[in-house]
């Protein structure tokens, strides 16, 4: 924050930020007009389907962007062979790291233009489906990928973008973002634009039979965290609300199921349509200070998405409850927590706990160990800035505030 605003009243800053992103109100429903949603293959095998599909757009070439780790477990090679049979040549790029950042993204794409690929398909989580939109980006644009963070800076149409997710979580399958990191500055932003939207994508269960505990908590948690920051928002408009009540019943069904038996196929297959949902709901209302928060953990200590939104979740439900228990006490009831005569102040209560809750059954820890001191601060305003620049939270804070909620995660 520079000094100028700085010396400005909170009260103040607060009327600029509500009006500011008040307007994305606006901005959600022209998007629900423009917003052409990628085609949706789901259930068993679906990933397969999407490679049919995929071949009949007359595409011969295509970058398939992933990680070392999904082709070691034989989730890429099914698919590669697909395409292959169904005559387009495939080149896999199998550099992605957990939050990619600008320099696997320009090696990626100098492959694309060494094979000559015309569209990009991702396989695998967040990681490599936000690196293959930054790709396909940065292939039709010259603009350097840091010019390309905030909102609307994609100039031309990206290549065709296809999704096949391997995690139940970012919901990046369907959404207008791609986040990119820069480890050497502690960096971690989104670029956001509703040409990043991939023209298909596949819901397919059965790529995350293998998934392992900790990656199906830490996801999935993501997932309820996109759908709960979205329900709360200012700007939700009845679509998102929509969206985001049927993502949080299922996830609050199935993602017990998921971490009791990982082989449960048809819930696999269910947290992967809740993280879609979910998707659906953050495009339109947007996101809260959980993100904000746990942006800057991965940021500074590269902390797993979804995990870092998780361990947040509660302190910013908690502090939020005022401006939204209403809210809260509805997600309490699609979560099955109302036993019937609570007051709302009840049910907000008991979805907050059932949160903490989750989290212990999961092994997810209250604080982050790698969360110093001296780091707050900083983590605090990076925070602040974006989300008070991007996202419409119900109850605003200033800097000393987000330090002491963050403080409370230090162990
Ligand atoms: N674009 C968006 O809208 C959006 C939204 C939220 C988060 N994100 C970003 O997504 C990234 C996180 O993505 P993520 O949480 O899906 O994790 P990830 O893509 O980073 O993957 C995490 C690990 O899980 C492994 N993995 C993935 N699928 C697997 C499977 N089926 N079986 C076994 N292992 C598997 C990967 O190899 C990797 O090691 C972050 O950079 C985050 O900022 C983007
Ligand atoms: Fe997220």
């Amino acid at each position: 924050m520079n000094s100028l605003a700085r010396r400005i009243p909170f009260p103040l800053q607060e009327r600029f930020y509500r009006g500011l992103t008040g307007s994305l109100k606006y901005v959600g429903r022209v998007l629900q007009l423009i917003i052409r949603p990628p085609e949706i293959f789901a259930g068993p095998g679906a990933s397969l389907l999407l490679c049919d599909a995929l071949a009949g757009t007359n595409t011969p070439r295509v970058l398939l962007v992933t990680d070392a780790m999904l082709v070691k477990l034989g989730i890429v090679e099914p698919l590669r062979a697909r395409l292959e049979a169904r005559g387009v040549a495939v080149t896999v790029y199998d550099g992605v790291l957990p939050d990619p950042g600008v320099e696997q993204c320009e090696a990626a794409l100098r492959v694309l233009q060494e094979h000559g690929c015309e569209a990009v398909l991702a396989v695998g989580g967040g990681s490599a489906m936000d690196c293959a939109k930054i790709v396909a980006a940065r292939a039709t644009n010259d603009t350097p990928v840091w010019e390309m963070t905030g909102f609307f800076k994609v100039k031309h149409a990206p290549l065709p973008i296809y999704c096949i997710p391997t995690t139940a979580g970012t919901g990046s399958e369907v959404s207008v973002g791609a986040v990119v990191s820069d480890p050497a500055q502690q960096k971690k932003l989104p670029v956001i634009d509703h040409k990043l939207v991939p023209r298909m994508a596949a819901l397919d269960g059965r790529l995350m039979l293998g998934l392992p505990r900790a990656g199906t908590a830490a996801t999935g948690m993501d997932a309820l965290t996109h759908a709960v920051e979205a329900y709360i928002a200012r700007i939700a408009i009845p679509e998102s609300d929509q969206y985001a009540l049927e993502a949080v019943s299922l996830i609050m069904r199935h993602l017990p199921r998921v971490m009791e038996n990982g082989k449960d196929e048809d819930s696999r297959q269910m947290m992967s349509w809740a993280a879609y949902r979910a998707g659906m709901a953050m495009n339109r209302a947007g996101l809260g200070y959980v993100h904000g928060i746990a942006h800057n953990f991965g940021a500074h200590y590269h902390t797993p998405h979804g995990w870092a939104n998780a361990i947040v979740l509660p302190y910013v439900l908690e502090y939020s409850k005022a401006d939204c228990r209403e809210r809260l006490a509805e997600l309490a009831r699609v979560s099955g927590l109302a036993k019937g005569g609570e007051s709302d102040a009840q049910l907000a209560d008991a979805f907050i706990a059932h949160v903490r809750q989750l989290k212990a059954d999961f092994g997810i820890p209250e604080g982050l160990k790698d969360l110093r001191a001296d780091d707050i601060p900083a983590i605090a305003e990076a925070a602040l800035a974006e989300a008070h620049l991007s996202y419409a939270v119900p109850r605003y804070m200033d800097q000393k505030t987000c330090e002491a909620l963050i403080r409370q995660m230090l162990v």
